[in-house]
């Protein structure tokens, strides 16, 4: 066994070791947008659903070095504090390549809906842009914002006020419970790695 502390280990270090062990993590993909009205897009899988009654998700959003060697915010959580809203799309197969474009570091007067070819839908009941034709969105409003200690990232608590899913994803039968292989979620994995859904397995509980 490798024994590892810490307090010994470079930011990196703990980075990669995060990442490639706590897999497969499911990614929330946000839509916010930004002051001057620019729809900003970006992948978070520092992503957790929280709670089902009320209905919750937390999104860990990094801060980033500025020009002063500064921490500032990066866009996602500027505009969710301005906004007190988001919209988190669940990445599926077909948007694999889309959503890994829409994290490259735009200035946050471009639109990463563009630069990816994405059509941009305003959201139903907060203000936030959406992806058209993705087939899962569950649209938020801030309940909460936690520091993180000394860590750049903050948690940013929202509530899902309203939830857009395609009829294609083939609710089971008289329940709301979506069919995974319909859905093809992918889950991000350390470094550049991403998983698609495998074989399903179904146990009924003890
Ligand atoms: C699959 C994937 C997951 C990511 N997860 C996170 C994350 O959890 N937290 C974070 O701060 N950045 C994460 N990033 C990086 C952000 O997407 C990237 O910094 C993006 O440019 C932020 O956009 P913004 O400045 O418009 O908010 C991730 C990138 C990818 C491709």
């Amino acid at each position: 066994m490798r024994e590892l502390r810490p307090g010994d280990l470079t930011a990196r270090a703990r980075y990669e070791l995060l990442t490639s062990l706590v897999v497969p993590r499911p990614i929330g993909w946000i839509g916010s947008w930004g002051p001057d009205g620019t729809a900003n897009l970006a992948p978070f899988s520092y992503f957790a659903a929280l709670s089902s009654s009320p209905l919750q998700v937390g999104v860990s959003v990094g801060h980033r070095r500025d020009s002063d060697g500064g921490w500032v915010p990066k866009d996602t959580l500027r505009n969710v504090r301005e906004q007190g809203a988001f919209a988190v799309h669940v990445v599926t197969e077909p948007f694999l390549e889309a959503m890994n474009a829409t994290s490259a570091e735009l200035p946050a007067t471009e639109s990463e809906f563009a630069g990816a070819g994405l059509e941009v839908v305003p959201a139903r009941v907060i203000d936030a842009p959406t992806v058209a034709g993705a087939p899962v969105v569950l649209e938020c409003r801030v309940r909460q914002e936690v520091p993180l200690g000394e860590a750049p990232n903050t948690l940013v608590i929202g509530e899902v006020v309203h939830l857009r899913v395609s009829e294609e994803l083939g609710f089971a039968p008289g329940t709301h419970r979506v069919d995974p292989e319909a859905l093809r979620p992918v889950a991000r994995l350390g470094g550049a790695d991403y998983a698609l859904l495998g074989r399903v397995r179904t146990l009924p509980r003890p």
